[in-house]
């Protein structure tokens, strides 16, 4: 159940070039699940989704990692601690608890990596099966919380588009490698829809569950203005059926998603 409710920034911290992260803290945000994400009021806009970087049940904290594209954006990075946001929180369906005794991939692209820190930060210590992050984005700067990930026990596997870090070229090649090597992983993704798309396709023969965090415009964030909707299956004659990212999602399995719609 999500609440309306106005939260202190007990931290702020700039990560990375036009990316910082605000922790804020109420009781609410102990009920918070990997995956799921606040939508926050932003003076004179609609409110903006953001993800959970981390949540501390115990202490009612949450992370959010933002990374400066727009006005409503740049706002949220120029918050300090001691002032309060307008928070909407939690929203959305997080991930399924990964399977403890099945491999394990996760894959991040750019903003797309906060929520998977927020799971292997959660569902990591019980993971008895080999396990592997792969974080990926344009050049270095973009890629996030890998220290995070290595302070958990899982070092990343990298890759830039353009070589400043890691390998050389997307994450689809990575999760080939780790695919064939483990064909009954469980994979969990989040990351612009291009890159969710390969990582989808790249799947399709993984027998384990694929999960994917789906990231759209938002209007409302409670299911009431369908700006957020993406196209599902099944497909029919008339074309596909249309699910809500703020409430059906942000997370879907790979095949309630219609990709070749999208
Ligand atoms: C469920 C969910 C979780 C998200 N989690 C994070 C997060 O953890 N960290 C983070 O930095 N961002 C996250 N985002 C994206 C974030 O909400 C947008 O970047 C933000 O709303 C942009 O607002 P703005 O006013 O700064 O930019 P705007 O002026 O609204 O837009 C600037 C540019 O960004 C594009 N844009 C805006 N929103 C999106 C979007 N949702 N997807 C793709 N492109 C977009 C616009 O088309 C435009 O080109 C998330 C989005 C969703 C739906
Ligand atoms: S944002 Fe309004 S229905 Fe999803």
């Amino acid at each position: 159940m999500a609440g309306a409710f106005k939260a202190p920034i007990v931290a702020a911290l700039a990560v990375a070039p036009r990316h910082v992260e605000l922790v804020i803290e109420h009781p609410e945000l102990s009920m918070a699940a990997p995956g799921q994400f606040a939508h926050i009021l932003t003076p004179g806009m609609l409110r903006r989704p953001v993800s959970f970087s981390r949540i501390d049940p115990q202490r009612g904290r949450a992370g959010l990692l933002v990374q400066v594209v727009g006005q409503g954006t740049a706002w949220l990075a120029e918050r300090s601690p001691g002032e309060w946001l307008d928070v909407l929180a939690p929203l959305g369906r997080g991930f399924q608890a990964p399977d403890p005794a099945r491999p394990w991939i996760l894959v991040g692209g750019g903003v797309g990596i906060p929520p998977l820190y927020s799971a292997w930060e959660r569902w990591g210590p019980q993971h008895r099966a080999p396990a592997c992050a792969i974080l990926g984005a344009r050049e270095a700067d973009g890629i996030l919380m890998a220290g995070d990930f290595q302070g958990a026990g899982l070092l990343p596997v990298l890759a830039t588009e353009d070589g400043s870090a890691g390998r050389r070229g997307t994450v689809v090649g990575p999760l080939e490698e780790w695919l064939a090597r483990y064909p009954e992983a469980q994979v969990m993704a989040c990351g612009p829809n291009g890159m969710l798309a390969q990582v989808s396709r790249v799947a399709a023969g993984a027998t384990g569950p694929v999960q994917l965090a789906m990231e759209q415009r938002m209007g409302c964030g409670i299911g009431a203005c369908l700006a957020c909707v993406v196209p599902a299956t099944p497909v029919g004659p008339e074309g596909p059926r249309y699910r809500r990212v703020c409430t059906d999602g942000p997370v879907f399995f790979r095949e309630e998603l219609a990709w070749s719609w999208i």
